[in-house]
């Protein structure tokens, strides 16, 4: 079997998996991040080099207060506690998007865990945390604007590759693969650049209900697909 080299997750479904049971929406997340924790050891067992999963997106922010709190404090306990069970698994955490709009305690612990996990060579582990693709390529631009406007680079020479060299992605192959659970057909403003040539596989199981066996599906799913770029 082709494993996939980059994993893509959009973790969806949790607010709904927790309606479904008559609990609070951030119970739905917290399972969430069991089925990460779940996902993240199999993609280390599979060989998978690069996860990278939509934490929390810059459209998030729009939530109920209470709501963005509880993300907030869930996904900080989950980098203090995770530490580690990351050490353990050899897991490198990374993050990408505007972290400054982070609040301090949070980021914090996220610059801490990063550290820490620095020399890690199993799986690497990218949260996108208050991440927006649009974002991330106008970003990408005044980063190149301010590179030509040094000296550094000449206009002329930008093509997809040095593009590609300006996005937070800057370290980490194309995902081969994006995931979306919960049945819904949009990429919602993740990695817009990068999915160009990624395989698609989407569940209608709610995030929560995610575990290991759905991840072996999906790479099953991915060995049927027959990759062109585009061409023949
Ligand atoms: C989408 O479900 C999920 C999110 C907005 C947050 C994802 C967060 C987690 C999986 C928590 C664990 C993550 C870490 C890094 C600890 P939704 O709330 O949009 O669900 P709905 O569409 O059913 O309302």
């Amino acid at each position: 079997m082709t494993i996939p080299r980059h994993i893509a997750i959009i973790m969806d479904g949790n607010g709904r998996w927790a309606k479904q049971r008559g609990l609070p929406r951030i119970r739905g997340h917290e399972e969430g991040a069991e089925s990460l924790r779940a996902v993240l050891t199999a993609c280390g067992e599979q060989g998978v080099e690069f996860l990278t999963v939509y934490a929390f997106s810059t459209e998030n922010w729009k939530r109920p207060k209470t709501e963005v709190a509880a993300l907030m404090r869930l996904l900080t306990h989950f980098l203090k506690k995770e530490i580690p069970d990351l050490m353990a698994k050899n897991v490198r955490l990374q993050a990408i998007g505007r972290l400054t709009d982070l609040p301090d305690f949070c980021r914090r612990e996220l610059h801490n865990a990063i550290e820490t996990t620095a020399q890690n060579t199993g799986v690497t582990l990218v949260l996108a945390l208050s991440y927006s693709g649009r974002m991330e390529i106008i970003d990408g631009i005044q980063s190149l604007l301010r590179e030509i406007k040094l000296g550094h680079i000449d206009a002329a020479m930008i093509d997809a590759e040095v593009f590609s060299k300006h996005l937070y992605t800057r370290y980490y192959p194309d995902p081969d693969l994006l995931i979306r659970t919960s049945g819904e057909m949009r990429i919602s403003n993740f990695l817009l650049w990068q999915l160009s040539y990624t395989e698609m596989y989407v569940t209608t199981k709610l995030w929560p209900d995610f575990r290991k066996p759905d991840l072996l599906d999906a790479i099953r799913d991915y060995n049927q697909r027959q990759r062109r770029y585009g061409g023949l």
